[in-house]
């Protein structure tokens, strides 16, 4: 299933299902509107907790995708032991472990839904001292809520900056080798030499996500909601 054999003798497999595929640049979507609403300040910061808001929406979603979701977006599918991970920095990776997230690209995978997570979680619990509290401040003490501010606005910003330049570095090293990484993030497909199981993308599977992400939204509405 997902596996179709073209005229050539490449496999065209079904890798990112259309739900990981939209998780992935609406996420980046968000970011961008994160950084600038950020920096801005003053009224844009109503746009901040939104958007920040719904990252977390979608950071939980893929948490819950990397368990039911796709073959190749599944966690199993690119939790590598350390010794991949060094046969695949030195150039000797298993053909195999190219179909979805290298083992080296798989570290770059956890390290930036890990920070995200940790940037969202710092914000629920940040303030400005201004007008724009998280809408968990009144839950933790002063200490934590400056604490989490310092690191909201003065290093996570920073880590995340970091990590995406190496994630976009890690994807322009791979296009001068003549492996586009960004078309297949865009739609689902890459050509094998190998016949290998693609991910399920169907209504059923879409549909499924569609209704994961709404329960993961509920929740986030309900927490910010904890506020009033
Ligand atoms: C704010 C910026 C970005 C963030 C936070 C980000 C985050 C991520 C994450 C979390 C994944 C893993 C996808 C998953 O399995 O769910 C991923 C994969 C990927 N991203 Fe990004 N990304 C960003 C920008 C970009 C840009 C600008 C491009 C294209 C130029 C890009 C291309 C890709 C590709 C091709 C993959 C799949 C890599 C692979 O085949 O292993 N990303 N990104
Ligand atoms: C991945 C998600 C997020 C990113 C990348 C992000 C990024 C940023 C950036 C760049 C700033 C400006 C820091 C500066 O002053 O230089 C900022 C400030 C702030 N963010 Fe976020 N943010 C995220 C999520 C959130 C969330 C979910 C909330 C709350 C619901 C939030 C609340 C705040 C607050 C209150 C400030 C002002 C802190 C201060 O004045 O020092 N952020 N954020």
């Amino acid at each position: 299933m997902n596996t179709v054999q073209p005229s050539s003798n490449l496999y065209k497999v079904r890798v990112w299902d259309l739900p990981t595929r939209v998780f992935h640049w609406s996420l980046v979507l968000c970011i961008v509107g994160l950084v600038i609403t950020g920096n801005v300040g003053g009224n844009a910061m109503a746009w901040h907790f939104r958007i920040g808001l719904t990252v977390l929406a979608l950071l939980l979603f893929r948490l819950v995708w990397g368990l039911v979701g796709g073959r190749w977006s599944r966690f199993a599918a690119f939790f590598y032991s350390p010794s991949s991970i060094i046969n695949d920095l030195l150039g000797r990776g298993k053909p195999e472990h190219s179909v979805g997230h290298t083992p080296s690209g798989s570290i770059s995978v956890f390290a930036l839904l890990a920070i995200l997570l940790a940037q969202v979680a710092s914000g629920l619990v940040s303030d400005d001292e201004i007008s724009n509290a998280g809408p968990l401040t009144r839950f933790v003490s002063t200490a934590t809520v400056n604490l989490a501010t310092h690191y909201h606005s003065n290093i996570g910003k920073w880590i995340i900056l970091v990590l995406v330049l190496l994630h976009i570095g890690a994807i322009v090293f791979y296009l001068r080798r003549k492996q586009n990484l960004i078309r297949p993030m865009l739609h689902g497909d890459k050509e094998l030499a190998v016949a290998v199981q693609g991910s399920r993308d169907d209504a059923a599977s879409r549909i499924a996500a569609l209704v994961i992400f709404g329960i993961c939204g509920a929740f986030v509405f309900w927490i910010n909601h904890l506020a009033s």
